[in-house]
């Protein structure tokens, strides 16, 4: 097992994945292969993948900004998704973990945040346990 960065050649995979977190949702491939090069190139983007034997088995998306009120960086988790075969052994935790530990890293960073939209219960009992508190509510309009 090892936590590595995604490449192009997982880009079917991770497509997969996101599927399991938007069941339902018609994915435009084109725009959404673009996002994902930008999370490979740039680097306030990141996403990497749960690697066991060749296959990825989860993967965590980040991206990281300015923010006034924190007076530094605020890292924010976007995506977390594991195969649905393979959730409860810990497989997120490591990924939460991983990402926890390279935003420490030069100490610009100050704070994690994400969102999780309302109906993802189980994911926030997931994120309480992973030691995150819930404390605000989000609002979206569409454009
Ligand atoms: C949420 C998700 C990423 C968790 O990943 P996972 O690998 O199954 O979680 P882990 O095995 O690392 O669990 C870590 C802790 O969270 C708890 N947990 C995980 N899933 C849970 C659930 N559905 N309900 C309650 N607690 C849960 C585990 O029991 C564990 O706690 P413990 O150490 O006290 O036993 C995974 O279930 C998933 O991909 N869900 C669908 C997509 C999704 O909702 N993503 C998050 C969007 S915000």
């Amino acid at each position: 097992m090892m936590i590595r960065q995604v490449t192009h050649g997982d880009f079917d995979r991770v497509v997969a994945l996101l599927q399991q977190l938007w069941p339902g949702k018609r994915i435009q491939y084109d725009a959404l292969l673009e996002v994902l090069e930008k999370y490979i190139e740039e680097s306030n983007y990141w996403i990497y993948g749960y690697d066991e034997e060749g296959i990825l088995l989860g993967i965590i998306t980040v991206s990281l900004r300015w923010a006034l009120v924190y007076e530094g960086k605020v890292a924010i988790i976007e995506d977390l998704i594991v195969d649905k075969d393979h959730r409860g052994k810990g497989i997120g935790r490591q990924l939460v973990r991983f990402v926890e530990d390279r935003v420490a890293v030069g100490g610009e960073v100050k704070v994690i945040e994400l969102s999780s939209d309302l109906h993802r219960k189980a994911a926030h009992e997931f994120w309480e346990k992973c030691g995150y508190s819930k404390l605000a509510v989000q609002f979206r309009k569409e454009i």
